[in-house]
C-alpha cells in the first residue's frame, strides 16, 4: 500500500467525470487499499479515486469512531438508486477543500446499489453520516464538490482562497 497525493481544489482533475469499472480486480484493489491508507493518513472518513487523480467510479470510506475497531467500505460504481425527499443538513468537509466546513442540505435517506470489494453487487440503505458520505463521494464521482451545493458567493470565496495558499506553497 502507498499513501498517494490528494488533489485540492480548484484542481481541474476534480471536475471530470469518473468512467465506470469494468472488472474489480486485483489492479482496482490495490488502487482501493492505497485510498484507504492515503485517508488514514489524512485523515478523513471518505475518499473517492478522482481524489488521488484517478478517474474511476471507486469509493472508500470508514465511519468507525476513534474508539473502534477500523470498519473499511468499499463501493464501486455506486449508485443511488432512491432517495427521501425529507433533507437535512449537515456540516461538511472534504479533503480536496481543506480546513473549510459547510452545511449541505441533502435526503436524509438514500439507498445505493454497488459493487464490493471482491466485485459482489450490493445494497446499501443509507441514513444519518453514512447518507451524506456516501452522497458526497458519489458527488465527486461526476466531479462535484460539497461547495457547489452552497451559495456561490461563498464557493467563489473558498475557492480564490484555496488558490491564493497553492500559489503561497509553489513559492520555493
Ligand atoms: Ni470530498
Amino acid at each position: 500500500m502507498a499513501i498517494r497525493e490528494i488533489l485540492t481544489a480548484p484542481d481541474e482533475r476534480l471536475r471530470l467525470v469518473s468512467e465506470p469499472v469494468l472488472t474489480v480486480d486485483d489492479e482496482l484493489r490495490r488502487l482501493m487499499d492505497d485510498m484507504l491508507e492515503t485517508m488514514y493518513a489524512a485523515p478523513g472518513i471518505g475518499l473517492a479515486a478522482i481524489q488521488i487523480g484517478v478517474p474511476k467510479r471507486a469509493i472508500v470510506m470508514d465511519l468507525s469512531g476513534a474508539e473502534d475497531d477500523p470498519d473499511p467500505r468499499y463501493f464501486v460504481n455506486p449508485e443511488v438508486v432512491k432517495s427521501s425527499e425529507e433533507t437535512t443538513p449537515y456540516e461538511e468537509g472534504c479533503l480536496s477543500v481543506p480546513e473549510y466546513y459547510e452545511e449541505v442540505e441533502r435526503p436524509v435517506h438514500c439507498t445505493v446499489k454497488y459493487l464490493d470489494y471482491h466485485g459482489n453487487p450490493q445494497i446499501l440503505a443509507a441514513e444519518g453520516l453514512l447518507a451524506v458520505c456516501i452522497q458526497h463521494e458519489i458527488d465527486h464521482l461526476e466531479g462535484v464538490l460539497f461547495v457547489d451545493h452552497i451559495s456561490r458567493l461563498k464557493r467563489e470565496r473558498i475557492l480564490r482562497k484555496l488558490k491564493k495558499e497553492q500559489k503561497l506553497a509553489e513559492v520555493p
